[in-house]
């Protein structure tokens, strides 16, 4: 059974502008406006249904003409740390994210580190959005809890409007420096050739729901149904970390982006000495938030997981994995998946 799968977005951009904020944010917003059970977690990713950004967002999903036009299940959503960009996020060919938002503090504009996550997110082809967040410092800004930023940018003292058009016209600027089209996500003519710029506040969540609707009107366009479409194959995927946990041993945690894992399957991933053969013991995801009883008691055990989904793998011989490798599900082959590796 063949379907199609979230969008797995990748928040990237310099240290501090707001980006594990933002998502506890958007993650916040999504088990308020959740349909119960629907909310799932994983490990490393956050999983944003559609129908909680169509309920928080209702008056402006009318506003963009976006109703009824939203075929993608949510978002998954990674966090990347600021100094560590996304080179992690790497499969074969290109990289794990469908899209990404660049995150930039809209008082300072593109900083060192954004401008790598920059160059790796148009290296890699990644269609992007960016989000323009500390919108709430901008002097004179009258926030509301959550409002989009269309409404709020409508009831604004002109200084205020003022302030905000220029720190936006400097980013533009900034950004065509380095040949890139961008303007205020409303301005937008052509979103093949322009980049949309969204004003964001993480504090207030001013400008969150334009922000989702635009991602998803971006990742509609420019991510591929092919892509998007998930197989019952043998899981491919890409370790994010690997470390030590208590009475485990040696644990993966894994972002599988196509395919399901099985508990008993063999794995094949690389290490530093050459690729690595696994057996995958346990597969961990966190709790559902309403089955979380004592917050010692986070995780559970499944015997299979579909993707896209984040996942932590127990399995003998993980020792020596390295960070941002491949790792494939063997489904006939040995040979057949270390040179899918
Ligand atoms: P790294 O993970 O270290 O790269 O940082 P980050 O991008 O995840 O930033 P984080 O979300 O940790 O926020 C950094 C600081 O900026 C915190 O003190 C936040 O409270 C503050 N901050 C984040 N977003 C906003 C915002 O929209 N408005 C204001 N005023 N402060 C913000
Ligand atoms: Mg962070």
């Amino acid at each position: 059974m063949a379907g199609i799968r979230s969008p797995i977005a990748v928040v990237v951009g310099h240290v501090d502008v707001g980006k594990t904020l933002l998502l506890d944010k958007i993650r916040g917003t999504a088990v308020a406006y959740r349909e119960p059970g629907m909310i799932t977690q994983h490990i490393g990713m956050s999983f944003v249904p559609w129908g909680a950004v169509e309920r928080f967002a209702g008056p402006l999903v009318d506003r963009l003409r976006l109703r009824g036009r939203i075929w993608i299940p949510g978002f998954l959503f990674i966090d990347t740390p600021g100094h560590a960009a996304f080179s992690n996020l790497r499969k074969r060919g290109g990289s794990v994210a469908d899209v990404a938002v660049l995150v930039v503090d809209i008082t300072s504009g593109l900083e060192e580190q954004g401008l790598e996550s920059l160059n790796l997110i148009r290296a890699r082809g990644v269609p992007f959005v960016i989000a323009a967040n500390k919108l709430d410092r901008i002097y004179g800004w009258q926030s509301e809890e959550n409002r989009p930023f269309l409404f709020a940018v409508e009831r604004q003292e002109w200084h205020a409007v003022a302030q905000l058009e220029e720190q936006i016209g400097r980013l533009i600027d900034q950004l065509s420096r380095l040949g890139i089209e961008a303007d205020r996500y409303d301005r937008v003519r052509d979103f093949a050739t322009q980049v949309p710029i969204v004003p964001t506040s993480a504090v207030t969540g001013e400008g969150v729901a334009d922000l989702l609707l635009v991602l998803a009107g971006v990742s509609q366009r420019f991510v591929s149904k092919e892509r998007l479409t998930v197989r019952d194959g043998p899981a491919r995927g890409v370790v994010m970390e690997v470390k030590e946990e208590r009475g485990l041993g040696t644990v993966a945690d894994v972002i599988i982006y196509d395919g399901v894992l099985r508990r008993g399957d063999t794995v094949v991933t690389a290490g530093l000495q050459g690729p690595i053969t696994a057996k995958v013991k346990m597969l961990i995801v966190p709790k559902p938030l309403d089955e979380m009883r004592d917050p010692e008691d986070r995780y559970k055990y499944v015997d299979e997981v579909r993707a896209a989904v984040g996942v932590r793998i127990v399995g003998e011989g993980l020792e020596g994995v390295v960070p941002g490798a491949p790792i494939v599900a063997v489904e006939g082959s040995l040979e057949e998946a270390v040179k899918a590796v």
